[in-house]
C-alpha cells in the first residue's frame, strides 16, 4: 500500500447504503494542509451530502464535499471521468455554492474531459422507465441510462462538446435508439437533435472552462508528495457488481475503481476511512435486513433528520449488521472505522445488533449475492443495553457512557479495523478523534 517517501491517497467512503456522513469526514480530514486536492470518481448528482458548519448548511450533489476547505485555503476539486456529469445541474450547483460564499471557479474545480454527459433524454428514458412496472426506485437523476449508453459506446464525453460536429455524430445514433423506446414503448413524443443541441449550445461554453484531464493533474500531485483525497458518493453495498443489483446504483464503488475513475493506481491508497453510523437507513426497495420496529424507526428518523437530500424521501431505518461488516472486510477493508450519530441512540432500550442471517434454519455464512434472497433470511438480533446521559458533542471516548462504548465496540468489530472517530453531534466540532 501506498509507495514510500511519496505522497498518498486517503479515501473517505460508504460500505453500506449511503447518508453515513462522509462529507463530515471528509472536511475534517481536508483540514490536513498536505490534502491537495478532493475527487469524486464514481457517480454523479444522485449523491447528497449535508455540511453544517456555524450556522451555515450546505448540500452538495455532485461537487466534492472538500471544496467547502475553500474558505480557509486552496484546495482543488475534481470530477473524475468515472462520473456522471448533467452540465446544467452541475452549473446550478456552483452557483448555489457561489450563493453561499463558497468561491468556486476554474481556479479550484476541475471536471473530467472524461465524464460523461447526462442530457434531458437521458432523463426522459429514466422517467418514463420510473413511472411504469420497471421503476426501481431511483434518484431520477438518470445514472443508469447515461452509464447505459456509455457502455453501448453511445455516450458523450465531457470533451466532445468542444467540437460541435463531433458532438451531433456521437449523440444522433444514442438519441435515434432512445426516441424509438420512447414512442414505441412508452408513447411520448420524440426529442430532436435541435433541441439537444440547443441544451448544450446552453451551458457549452461555461461548462468546457472547467474541462480538463484530471490523470495528470492528479498523479503530479502524488509524485510531489502531496495528498489526494477521494471521496466515495454511492455506497458499497449499491455497487453495481458487489452491491444489491438491480437496486443499487449502475457504478462501482469501492477503492479499487478509483483506477478506471480518476487514472490513479489504487497502490497509492495510504488512507481508506470506512464510515458507518451507529444504525443503518436506506432510501428505496431492498437491502434493509432487520429493520426497527415502526415507532422506533419514526423516532430515529425525525431525531436524524432521516430524509434524502437529494429526494427528501424518508429513509428506512434498521439495526447494524454484522453480515454487511464482514462483507466489507473481505472485499475492501479498509484501515480506518468512523462511526457517526451515535448521539441519535441515546434513551432507546435495548439496543440490537444483528450478528447472523438465517434461511431455513441454516446459518446463512456469506452476504447473499442475489438480491430476492434477503427476503427469505431471518435476522439473528443480539441485545445491547443502552445509555441515558444526552452525549451530543462529547469529544472524549473517556466522556462516553460505559453502555455506548460497549455497544460502539459491538458495531465496530466485524469490520476488523480500528475505530478512530465517532461522531456525536452535526456539527465540524462534535466528534471524538481515537
Ligand atoms: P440511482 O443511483 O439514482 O440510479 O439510484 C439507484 C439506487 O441507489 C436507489 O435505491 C437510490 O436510492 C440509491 N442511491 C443512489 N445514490 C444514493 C446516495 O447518495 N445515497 C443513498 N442512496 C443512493
Amino acid at each position: 500500500m501506498g509507495k514510500p517517501g511519496y505522497g498518498g491517497v486517503w479515501i473517505v467512503r460508504d460500505p453500506i447504503f449511503g447518508d453515513n456522513g462522509k462529507a463530515r469526514v471528509v472536511d475534517h480530514l481536508t483540514a490536513d494542509p498536505r490534502v491537495q486536492a478532493v475527487f469524486r470518481w464514481q457517480g454523479g448528482d444522485n449523491a447528497g451530502h449535508s455540511v453544517v458548519f456555524g450556522n451555515t448548511e450546505i448540500d452538495l450533489h455532485a461537487i466534492p464535499a472538500g471544496v467547502i476547505r475553500c474558505l480557509e485555503r486552496p484546495v482543488m476539486s475534481v470530477m473524475g471521468r468515472g462520473m456522471v456529469i448533467n452540465p446544467q445541474r452541475v452549473l446550478a450547483e456552483i452557483e448555489r455554492l457561489r450563493a453561499k460564499g463558497i468561491p468556486v471557479s476554474p481556479d479550484n474545480l476541475l471536471i473530467s474531459e472524461g465524464a460523461q454527459l447526462t442530457l434531458s433524454f437521458h432523463m426522459a428514458l429514466e422517467a418514463a422507465r420510473e413511472a411504469g412496472a420497471g421503476k426501481k426506485g431511483t434518484t431520477k437523476k438518470a445514472i443508469s441510462q447515461t452509464y447505459g449508453f456509455a457502455r453501448m459506446y453511445q455516450g458523450v464525453r465531457l470533451g466532445h462538446l468542444r467540437n460541435m460536429d463531433q458532438f451531433v455524430r456521437q449523440v444522433t445514433p444514442a438519441l435515434d435508439y432512445t426516441n424509438a423506446i420512447l414512442t414505441g414503448c412508452f408513447g411520448q413524443e420524440p426529442i430532436s437533435i435541435d433541441q439537444v443541441v440547443a441544451e448544450v449550445e446552453a451551458c457549452r461554453e461555461q461548462i468546457l472552462a472547467y474541462a480538463g484531464n484530471e490523470i495528470p493533474y492528479l498523479n503530479s500531485i502524488l509524485n510531489q508528495e502531496g495528498v489526494i483525497l477521494g471521496e466515495g458518493a454511492q455506497a458499497g453495498m449499491l455497487d453495481h457488481d458487489l452491491g444489491i443489483y438491480p437496486y443499487g446504483t449502475a457504478s462501482n464503488t469501492w477503492p479499487g475503481s478509483i483506477q478506471s475513475g480518476v487514472g490513479v493506481d489504487p497502490s497509492w491508497i495510504t488512507e481508506d476511512y470506512v464510515v458507518i453510523k451507529a444504525y443503518i437507513t436506506r432510501v428505496g426497495p431492498h437491502g434493509l435486513t432487520a429493520p426497527m420496529p415502526e415507532r422506533l424507526a419514526t423516532l430515529i428518523r425525525e431525531r436524524g433528520h432521516e430524509y434524502g437530500v437529494t429526494t427528501k424521501r424518508p429513509r428506512d431505518i434498521g439495526w447494524c449488521d454484522n453480515m454487511i461488516g464482514e462483507f466489507c472486510a473481505t472485499v475492501g477493508r479498509g484501515t480506518k472505522l468512523v462511526i457517526n450519530k451515535v448521539d441519535v441512540l441515546t434513551n432507546i432500550h435495548p439496543l440490537m445488533v444483528c450478528t447472523e442471517y438465517r434461511a431455513g434454519g441454516q446459518v446463512v455464512d456469506f452476504f447473499p449475492t442475489v438480491v430476492e434472497d434477503l427476503d427469505h433470511i431471518t435476522p439473528v438480533l443480539t441485545e445491547f443495553a443502552g445509555w441515558t446521559q444526552d452525549i451530543t458533542g462529547v469529544t472524549t471516548w473517556a466522556d462516553l457512557p460505559e453502555n455506548a462504548q460497549r455497544y460502539l465496540e459491538a458495531i465496530s468489530r466485524p469490520y476488523q479495523i480500528p475505530l478512530t472517530m465517532v461522531g456525536t453531534g452535526p456539527e465540524r466540532s462534535q466528534i471524538i478523534t481515537l
